[in-house]
């Protein structure tokens, strides 16, 4: 038996912001990042639909690519300072995972950081505020999973919390909101998108509906990245985008993802390599070593006309190349003293993320070094 677990209210599609004046409430708090919600006009859009639904708002703003608990702490104070019943996050998944986060801790004032990561770390929500999220980068799905990243920038390690007390009220996939996006973020966050399908697709949990998410993400990725990236004005190419992202945290938040994830979470808190990236750098490898456990990339490979797991990593570094994300952590400018210096902490930490029990094929620390170097290097896992 399984139970399929969803976002409470979901609107995708161009113009979809304007559903958010259905809420009903007193007060909303807006969380976003830096300046692109301000400069693209999209923050005062939804400001404007606040006012007429007569919403009082504020906004939080500051929250940094690969939030930290500090961000965290000091966007909870301004929760209890204003006491919203309404928490919107809008951005990127950076403000939105923040504002999960910061949510936790307004509900929860005593709630620790070491409290939060456990899994389902988070006590019951919702007896403040509800949650709204509004993505305006195509890649996390974090406006339909139960999960915020959260880095500890002291140690230098990103947290997933997971809890599906984190799942949004609201969600709204409107992909006009993405046509401002930078191309390089417009790649990477892509490239997460298909990440979090394809490790969905081939998790050691078997779920047909985490499957048929999957493969519909896969193929929109497939026939859209190119053309977002390209033309980034091409609304069409961006909904279908947003609509992937979105199918990849529905199936993944189902039935959770692998080492890629493990790898990525220790790539980027310790060398700042965005998300997406150094899923990218890591996808194809992770194929190669995992196809000796499933037979299931076949079925990837199928849904772009090819036949094998081998033909399938070929097809992405071939799209990773076409959206011009570095092929190897070397050529994305790590110095090899650096990588020699983390690499074996890299791959213990990476054992431990909670990712890897999920993965199809078990492995040990010396295995994932291996896979870390070859990914360091650019040269092909064949273990
Ligand atoms: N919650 C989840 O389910 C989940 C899943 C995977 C990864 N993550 C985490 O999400 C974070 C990455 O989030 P992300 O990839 O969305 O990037 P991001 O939120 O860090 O944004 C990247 C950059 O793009 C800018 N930006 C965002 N939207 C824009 C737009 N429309 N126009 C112009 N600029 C825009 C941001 O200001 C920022 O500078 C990482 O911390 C990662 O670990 C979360
Ligand atoms: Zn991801």
């Amino acid at each position: 038996m399984a139970k399929l677990f969803q976002a409470g209210e979901l609107h995708h599609g161009l113009g979809s912001l304007a559903e958010l004046k259905n809420i009903k409430g007193k007060k909303a708090i807006i969380v976003i990042g830096g300046k692109s919600v301000k400069e693209n006009g999209v923050l005062a859009r939804v400001e404007t639909i606040l006012d007429e639904a007569n919403i009082e708002h504020t906004v939080f703003s500051g929250v940094e690519p690969d939030p930290s608990i500090i961000t965290v702490r000091k966007g909870a104070k301004a929760f209890e300072e204003f006491n919203p019943d309404w928490i919107i996050g809008l951005g990127g998944c950076s403000a939105i995972d923040a504002a999960k986060a910061m949510w936790a801790i307004y509900e929860h004032p005593t709630l620790t950081f070491d409290q939060m990561i456990k899994v389902a770390g988070i006590p019951p929500l919702r007896n403040k505020a509800r949650f709204v999220a509004i993505p305006s980068t195509s890649g996390t799905g974090t406006e339909i999973t139960a999960l915020a990243v959260i880095t500890d920038t002291e140690k230098g390690v990103k947290y997933p919390l997971v809890s599906h007390e984190l799942l949004p009220d609201l969600s709204i996939v409107d992909g006009e909101l993405c046509e401002t996006m930078p191309k390089n973020v417009t790649a990477n966050t892509g490239i997460d998108a298909l990440t979090h399908c394809v490790e969905a697709y081939v998790s050691n949990i078997d779920d047909n509906y985490a499957d048929a998410l999957s493969k519909g993400g896969i193929e929109l990725v497939f026939k859209n990245l190119e053309t977002a990236y390209n033309n980034p004005s091409d609304l069409t190419a961006r909904q279908n985008m947003h609509d992937a992202s979105c199918l990849g945290g529905f199936a993944f938040t189902n039935v959770w993802l692998g080492i890629v994830h493990s790898l990525a979470h220790q790539i980027g808190g310790v060398f700042g390599v965005p998300h997406g990236c150094a899923n990218a750098i890591a996808l194809p490898n992770v194929i190669r070593f995992n196809a000796t456990a499933t037979d299931k990339y076949q079925d990837l490979a199928r849904l772009v006309g090819k036949n094998t797991a081998e033909e399938f990593a070929a097809e992405i570094e071939t799209l990773r190349a076409n959206v011009n994300v570095p092929a190897s952590l070397k050529e994305y400018g790590i110095s090899e003293q650096d990588w020699k210096k983390n690499v074996k902490e890299m791959a213990q930490h990476a054992i431990a993320d909670p990712c890897t029990s999920f993965n199809p094929r078990v492995l040990d620390v010396v295995e994932m070094e291996k896979i870390l170097n070859a990914c360091y290097y650019g040269e092909k896992v064949n273990f």
